[in-house]
């Protein structure tokens, strides 16, 4: 059993917290201590916690006997084996990741830490930061006159909000690094306490930060590359479900991650491809292949946008729409670049009225913290969809959008469907079909039967064929 220390309590360190207690003493240090109030108050059962994830505030309870949580450094930092940093890194207005709050939690520890340990940074930061902690806690041990043995290593996090519990318990792998071999030696005891060897990738320290950017940039392009496929998909009448089968069965390329849709959001994706694409700008290295995979994933939502505008005659002012999920992803309250969002601030500056659900009621209130305008929402799914809605859009792949009822939704004006997830299931869309409603999704409007195959052989003929 290890001493652990966790600055801060947010998405990453909240959930590894909670299942590292499983096994180890675990001190959480965050200083907003409405936050420390707040979830010790979730572990007695006296309010909801500030963050929804699945099967969180049970392993809090479960683990509780092995759980701190503090906002007092000097008690967070009393006697750690491991302090592990997960504050955040949110972009700044350049597009790149912000350290400062790295750098505080670094700074932090080398004020108050009284022996030797090991830190392991696991937010999100450009290569090198490693470096960078290190010298802010040797700069504070200096002014305070104290030497200790402290090495600096990074351990990105992979887990996906929503399945967070379930990935920490079975990760795929474990990316660590450690320029010094008997830290890393230490790392690599500290995880084998909970997984097995063949999970675990030790490397150096700039190879494990540049890893987590590598796999979400490369999960980014691979979406971008399915969403732009899913335009052709409408301008040919190709179905992009079909091709998601026809590729993903191909198991060089695998099924995970090929579903089209108008985009990704998530507080990684974007923020992680677009700090890689500035990284490597400011190193002198053009990164094409994530920057075009970016540029998709804005025109992916306007293609989206200008469908629904155009089903309206170009003119949204005065229309009724239902929203269907605000979350980033289906089960999160998280709204960090949310496409759904976006399309709604672009929906609503176009003139139209907009009524948002989502299952997560949490992501209503912060969707209501954003203050927009012409825009309300309802906690019930079907209370959106009342006689006087034009039109429901799909912004997340929730389960009960999949297969929605739709003796409830027959009520609406005007019959039509926007699906930006492609999530609706087959048997509902014959439903929606013989109910004579209107269907439009990314890439797979066959069904709405715009498509004019006369138009194709005649387009072959001319160009193909001269
Ligand atoms: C992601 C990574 O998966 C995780 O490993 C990393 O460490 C943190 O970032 P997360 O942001 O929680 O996790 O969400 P994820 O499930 O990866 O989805 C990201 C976005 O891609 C969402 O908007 C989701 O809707 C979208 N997506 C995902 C698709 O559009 N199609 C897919 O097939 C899969």
């Amino acid at each position: 059993m290890k001493n652990v220390t966790i600055m801060g309590a947010g998405y990453v360190g909240l959930p590894t917290a909670a299942h590292w207690a499983s096994q180890h003493n675990v001190t959480v240090y965050d200083p907003f201590n409405d936050k420390i109030k707040c979830v010790k108050g979730t572990i007695e059962g006296k309010n909801d916690n500030y963050i929804h994830e699945k099967g969180l505030d049970e392993k809090l309870r479960n683990n509780k006997s092995r759980l701190i949580f503090t906002s007092s450094l000097e008690n967070a930092l009393e006697n750690p084996d491991f302090v592990f940093i997960a504050v955040g890194t949110p972009p700044n207005n350049k597009g790149r990741a912000d350290l400062s709050y790295v750098a505080q939690a670094a700074s932090d520890i080398g004020k108050v830490i009284n022996k030797d340990c090991i830190v392991v940074n696991k937010s999100t930061v450009p290569p090198g930061t490693a470096y960078l902690v290190e010298e802010k806690i040797n700069d504070e041990l200096k002014k305070r006159g104290e030497q200790y043995n402290i090495s600096v290593g990074s351990c990105p996090e992979f887990m996906a909000e929503g399945t967070a519990m379930e990935n920490l318990r079975t990760p795929d792998r474990i990316v660590f690094g450690c320029d010094n071999p008997k830290a890393l030696d230490a790392l690599t005891n500290f995880f084998l306490y909970q997984h097995d060897r063949s999970r675990l990738v030790p490397m150096r320290t700039v190879s494990s930060e540049l890893t987590k950017y590598a796999a979400n940039s490369m999960l980014a392009s691979r979406l971008s590359f399915m969403n732009e496929l899913s335009i052709l998909c409408d301008e040919i009448g190709a179905d992009v479900k079909e091709i998601e089968r026809g590729i993903g069965l191909d198991f060089r390329i695998g099924k995970k991650f090929l579903k089209a849709g108008f985009g990704y959001g998530g507080s990684c994706f974007g923020k992680d491809t677009m700090a890689i694409s500035q990284f490597g700008r400011l190193s002198g290295v053009d990164l094409g292949v994530i920057n075009a995979a970016i540029k998709a994933n804005g025109d992916v939502v306007d293609h989206f946008f200008q469908k629904i505008r155009q089903h309206y005659a170009g003119n949204l002012s005065g229309r009724n729409l239902a929203i269907w999920g605000v979350g980033f992803k289906a089960g999160t309250d998280d709204l960090r670049d949310s496409r759904s969002v976006e399309l709604v601030k672009r929906l609503e500056r176009d003139g139209a009225n907009l009524v948002v659900y989502d299952p997560v009621p949490m992501a209503l209130t912060n969707f209501n913290q954003l203050g927009l305008a012409n825009c309300v929402t309802c906690n019930e799914q079907y209370d959106t969809a009342l006689e006087k809605i034009d039109g429901i859009v799909i912004g997340n792949e929730a389960m009960s959008f999949r297969d929605p009822d739709i003796s409830k939704l027959t009520v609406m004006r005007n019959k039509v469907i926007f699906d930006g997830k492609n999530c609706v299931v087959e048997p509902a869309l014959n439903d929606l079909r013989e109910n004579g409603f209107i269907y439009k999704s990314m890439g797979k409007d066959i069904m709405a039967a715009c498509v004019d195959k006369n138009k194709l052989v005649r387009f072959l003929e001319e160009e193909y064929m001269s």
